[in-house]
């Protein structure tokens, strides 16, 4: 029988959108203890694009050509010989390592969850390096607890909206940064209060919060230092802070090492069931469009996640 062929991005070397390369190659064989996925949605998260521009190149190495995308939703379309936790047929959602915008891949049941039935494939494309960064930051680093004051940097994008909605349900006074032209949207989030960093500094507005989680960086990290009261701590997602720093001002200060697990995504998973937390796409593009994606991504603005819709 002929090898089945499918269609996915991928990328020969380092490059701007214009590396990503539509291209078809043989379906991939899941091993003993991986399933075959037929993806339906791929979250387009900034990591892609980073990867693709070789901003990781130092600290990771990856083989050419290589397929981006870490987050997908879809259906099981085959089981390794070892998998008895998953059958054919199953809708999923989770993380895999062997590229996600393509129509299969293959990955480990490890990071592999069963799909809430009230959410979309494209919806539930948003949750890994999404809400499950958004999880970990808060509940595991941040160490959130009710009565906390949470100031969530960046709390329209694709890891900030649902920072806003966790850190809410905790029972904590949330406080989000955003543009002007999503302030609305954050505030619909559950943030009590919400300031347009475009026109005002968030520093004349906030003080003495518990925690900061940073999905900005840069100045914005910098100048969050004198809005952490002693004892609590600052989480940024894109740059470790100065550990002299955060000692002389006794405040923890960590960037996450750890991604997040099985249990993690499951959790989520169960919040959305439960209708605790929702999600929002910021816009969806075929699978031919993702160097349109990565270009949307880079400008590192609007509200939601980016998802590639691969199949109905
Ligand atoms: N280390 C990790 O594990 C990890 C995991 C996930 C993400 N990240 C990183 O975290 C960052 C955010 O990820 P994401 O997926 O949330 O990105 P995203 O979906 O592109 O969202 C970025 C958000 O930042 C907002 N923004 C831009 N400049 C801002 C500023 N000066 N102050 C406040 N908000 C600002 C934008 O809103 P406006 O339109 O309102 O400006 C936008 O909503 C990325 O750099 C990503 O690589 C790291």
């Amino acid at each position: 029988m002929p090898q089945k062929m499918i269609n996915v991005i991928r990328f020969h070397e380092y490059g701007g959108p214009e590396a990503l390369k539509h291209e078809r190659i043989p379906c991939p064989e899941p091993k003993d203890e991986e399933v075959l996925i037929r993806i339906h949605a791929a979250g387009v998260l900034p990591a892609d694009w980073k990867l693709r521009q070789g901003l990781f190149k130092e600290v990771r190495s990856i083989r050419f050509p290589y397929i981006p995308g870490t987050s997908f939703a879809g259906i099981v379309e085959d089981v390794g010989a070892g998998v008895t936790n998953f059958r054919k047929g199953q809708q999923v959602f989770g993380r895999s390592t062997t590229g996600t915008y393509a129509e299969y891949t293959v990955a480990s049941t490890d990071f592999l969850v069963l799909k809430p039935h009230s959410i979309s494939f494209d919806e539930a494309a948003t949750i890994s390096g999404g809400a499950a960064t958004a999880w970990r930051a808060l509940m595991y680093d941040g160490e959130l607890k009710a009565g906390d004051r949470v100031l969530v940097h960046g709390a329209a994008g694709g890891v900030g909206l649902f920072a806003v909605q966790f850190a809410k349900w905790k029972g904590a006074h949330v406080i989000g940064t955003a543009s002007a032209a999503n302030v609305d949207f954050v505030r619909s989030l559950g943030a009590e209060t919400v300031i347009d960093y475009t026109s005002t500094s968030f520093e004349q507005v906030v003080q003495d919060v518990d925690l900061v989680l940073d999905t900005v960086g840069g100045e914005t990290l910098e100048r969050s230092w004198s809005v952490v009261k002693t004892g609590g701590t600052i989480v940024s997602l894109l740059e470790q802070p100065s550990l002299e720093k955060a000692k002389g001002l006794g405040i923890k200060a960590l960037k996450p090492s750890q991604l997040s697990t099985k249990e993690d995504l499951e959790t989520i998973a169960h919040l959305f069931e439960e209708e605790i937390v929702k999600t929002f796409i910021a816009r969806t593009f075929p699978l031919h469009e993702a160097g349109f994606a990565h270009e949307l991504s880079q400008r590192g603005h609007g509200s939601g996640r980016i998802v590639l819709h691969i199949s109905d």
